[in-house]
């Protein structure tokens, strides 16, 4: 099949980076954001705009508590998918790994192929294979005047006794440290995850509906400086058209065959 054929013909020299969305996540039973039972059918974007976060943290801070009891309301783990992309990494064969994702799975998965090789294969603390989270990480929060970072759990119980919103002990408001609606993209890390596209000689798009920026125009860098773009996904998107491989299928098989078949 078309992603075995292209797995063969990835070279030990070429850059191969994997770019992601909701849907490797989905089989490890985090939500998507559109389709069938989205995120988004259930709450109203406006609720996470950045200016409502800013006009009114505490209203902001309540629906927040809801949207993360929907999308984080088990512990998740990384599925087949994340792993063999961890895999790839470990192997060298990952340039990148660019995620949507603020749920912190693919470090997980990165974590946890380490540690069961006794720690001698590549980690992203070597940032050998960085991993970009482009719209931040759902464990942390981050106090919106000093910078300070503190982990999600402990905030949110803290919502959860009352203190809304929760404040920093310099006085200014903690926000999830995730890229709202309305906001903009880490300049630093957008800028890295174009030049690791724009290098690629291999591009997978994964789990991604493509729709939103930077989504929507990453498969195109590639394919515009001659990358082979694999678009891996249940659907089609609107990337299909200038994909060179469009493979229908469940991450979870997809990626653990292409894996097995790139020779490292
Ligand atoms: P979406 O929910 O828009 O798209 C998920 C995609 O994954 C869909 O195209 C599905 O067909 C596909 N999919 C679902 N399960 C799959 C599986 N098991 N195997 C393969 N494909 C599968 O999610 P994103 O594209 O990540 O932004 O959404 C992009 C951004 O929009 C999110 O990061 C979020 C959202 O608003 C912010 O919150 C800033």
């Amino acid at each position: 099949d078309d992603l075995e054929s292209l797995a063969a013909a990835v070279d030990g020299t070429d850059s191969v980076v994997a770019f992601t969305g909701a849907g490797i996540s989905a089989p490890s039973g985090v939500p998507t954001f559109r389709g069938d039972d989205g995120v988004w059918d259930r709450f109203d974007e406006g609720q996470f705009e950045y200016g409502r976060f800013q006009r009114d943290p505490a209203g902001f801070w309540e629906d927040r508590l809801e949207l993360q009891a929907v999308m984080f309301d088990e512990e998740y783990e990384p599925n087949a998918g994340h792993v063999a992309l961890a895999d790839l990494a470990a192997e060298g064969i990952l340039d990148g790994i660019l995620t949507q994702n603020t749920d912190g799975l693919h470090r997980e998965a990165v974590r946890s192929v380490t540690d069961a090789d006794g720690g001698d294969r590549r980690t992203d603390a070597d940032s050998e294979t960085p991993i970009l989270e482009l719209h931040g990480n759902s464990q942390r929060v981050r106090c919106v005047e000093c910078g300070q970072r503190q982990d999600n759990d402990t905030i949110t119980e803290r919502v959860e006794d009352g203190e809304v919103p929760p404040r920093c002990e310099c006085g200014g408001v903690y926000k999830p440290d995730v890229v709202l609606f309305g906001e903009q993209l880490p300049a630093t890390v957008l800028q890295r995850a174009r030049s690791l596209t724009r290098e690629s000689d291999v591009f997978l798009a994964i789990g991604s509906s493509l729709v939103v920026e930077p989504a929507a125009s990453l498969p195109r860098i590639a394919n515009s400086t001659g990358a082979t773009v694999a678009v891996v996904n249940l659907e089609a998107t609107p990337c299909d058209s200038i994909a060179d491989v469009r493979c229908r299928e469940d991450v979870t098989e997809a990626l653990p065959r292409f894996r097995d078949a790139v020779d490292p």
